[in-house]
């Protein structure tokens, strides 16, 4: 009896066990390009910022596309991230921001919608002000 039938059905069982699932992980890889890779210290902020702040905002670096409240590329840094000297100030300075917007929230009565107040605390709040500052206007 030919061995041939067994060699292709291992070969089916080969594809489907290891190539689609390989096809599926990659195509899963993709749906997420714009998002930046960041240093492993930012790593914390960037899935916290894509869980808890991205249904709202854009942000370039985090992958995100909301666009309930401003894109914060834009409102925070819109000439890119600086770099250089006196970058450090600026980063501070918007880091100090998002702090105040986390801790606070925002209702600007000229802009539509409201942010709410203490959507992350503690030190995520420190991690994801961290992350969007130094990331804020990239791309
Ligand atoms: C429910 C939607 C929503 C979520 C979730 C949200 N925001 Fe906001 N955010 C807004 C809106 C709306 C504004 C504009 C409010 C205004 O100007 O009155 C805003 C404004 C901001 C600003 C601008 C502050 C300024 O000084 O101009 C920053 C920074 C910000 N959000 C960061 C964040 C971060 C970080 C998170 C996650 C922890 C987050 N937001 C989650 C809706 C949201």
């Amino acid at each position: 009896m030919s061995k041939k039938p067994f060699v292709i059905f291992g070969l089916v069982l080969v594809l489907l066990a290891v190539v689609v699932p390989a096809w599926v992980f990659l195509k899963e890889g993709d749906s997420e390009t714009g998002r930046l890779e960041v240093p492993a210290n930012l790593k914390t902020g960037q899935s916290l910022f894509q869980g808890s702040c991205g249904n709202c905002h854009t942000l370039y670096a985090a992958g995100t596309e909301g666009d309930f409240g401003p894109n914060l590329d834009q409102r925070l840094a819109p000439a890119g991230t600086p770099t250089g000297e006196g970058s450090e100030g600026q980063i501070e300075a918007t880091r100090t921001q998002v702090l105040n917007a986390i801790h606070n929230g925002l209702d600007d009565p000229t802009v539509p919608g409201q942010m709410p107040a203490d959507i992350v605390v503690g030190s995520g709040a420190e991690e994801v002000a961290e992350f969007v500052a130094q990331t804020a206007g990239r791309g």
